[in-house]
């Protein structure tokens, strides 16, 4: 079955041509990233990604299309993020996918943007099935979520304030490092200790499984403004290392705790900073001692694609959950 995916939810315009049934087949996957646009800013502004996404939108599709090689009569069904992120932008994606399902007679596909995230490894992994528990990480989520069947989710733990991606993109910043830094403290920390400098958990300490990092976060740039006050140099890749040890060791403090609870059968790490080299060593090494099954995305899926969506909203299809011309975006998660 050949699903024609849209994602539009944040910063890329992405539209993907997957093959799914007995074999999980990405035909195309075709990003426009707008991080030039917003990195003067510092981060994402809203408006300025909806018009992006009008101007990318149509050429992306119909670049996916052709990549692919497939008529769009040859297509059965269309998927689209309509959840959760920036409602200008998704209006966009959720706004082309209704017109094209509907001209075409085709089942049109609501998907969660952060279901998509773990299905990016559907495309990847060809024997992963649930059960297990994915680690789903970017710039605006962090969860611990059980997946039991392709479409049956449960949130078992999450941040209570900021995004894992978010504290590395503002710790970065601090330093003088572009939007989105997430990819440059990676790189930073491989050069620096990461036992330089103690910084607080963002484990949460009362037995469950959620997460803090405006605390961490706030610690951090504290340190950079006292350093940077009393003249003293900046150690960044001693900062960028010691920050990506705490981040690593409160994950794996609440995945103890997971799998403690017997939650875990297996795990599946997900989002944009899934990218991140050291998070995942730690986590094959974390899932080897265990004796249980990891695995993570290949780099081009970590980030926000429609490839994705297209997995997911296969499965969605399968499971009954299409959609009518009246489909709406929204912006929370829930
Ligand atoms: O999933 P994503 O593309 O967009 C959202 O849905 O939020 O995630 C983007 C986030 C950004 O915060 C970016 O800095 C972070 O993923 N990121 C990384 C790395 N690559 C991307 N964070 C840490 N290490 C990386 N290598
Ligand atoms: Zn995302």
């Amino acid at each position: 079955m050949y699903i024609l995916s849209i994602e539009s939810s944040c910063d890329e315009t992405s539209a993907a041509v997957v093959s799914m049934g007995e074999e999980r087949k990405i035909l195309s996957n075709v990003v426009a990233s707008q991080i030039e646009l917003h990195a003067l800013y510092g981060g994402v502004v809203p408006e300025i990604a909806g018009r992006a996404h009008i101007e990318a939108i149509s050429r992306i599709t119909y670049e996916a299309l052709e990549q692919a090689e497939l008529p769009l009569n040859a297509v059965d069904a269309v998927a689209v993020t309509n959840r959760p992120g920036l409602i200008g932008a998704l209006l966009v994606g959720v706004s082309f996918a209704k017109s094209l399902a509907v001209s075409n007679g085709l089942p049109l596909v609501p998907v969660h943007h952060i279901r998509g995230h773990i299905a990016a490894n559907y495309l990847a992994h060809p024997t992963l099935e649930p059960p297990f528990l994915a680690l789903v990480v970017s710039g605006g989520h962090t969860s611990l979520i059980e997946v039991s069947s392709y479409t049956d989710f449960r949130t078992v733990g999450r941040t209570r304030d900021d995004a894992m991606g978010e504290a590395f993109d503002k710790v970065a910043r601090v330093m003088g490092i572009p939007y989105p830094g997430g990819a440059v403290m990676d790189r930073l920390a491989s050069e620096g200790d990461p036992h330089a400098l103690l910084f607080p958990s963002a484990a949460i300490a009362d037995g469950s499984l959620d997460f803090s990092f405006s605390g961490l976060k706030t610690h951090v740039i504290n340190v950079l403004h006292t350093l940077r006050q009393r003249g003293e140099p900046i150690p960044k890749a001693d900062v960028a290392a010691s920050f990506t040890e705490t981040v690593i060791s409160s994950v794996i403090r609440k995945l103890e705790l997971a799998l403690e609870a017997g939650r875990c059968p297996a795990l599946v790490l997900a989002g944009g900073v899934s990218a991140n080299s050291h998070l995942r060593r730690a986590l094959t090494g974390f899932a080897e001692k265990k004796g249980i099954p990891f695995c993570c995305p290949p780099l081009p899926l970590c980030g926000d694609n429609a490839a994705m969506i297209g997995a997911q909203g296969y499965y969605e299809l399968l499971a009954g959950h299409t959609a009518g011309a009246d489909l709406n975006a929204f912006a929370s998660a829930e």
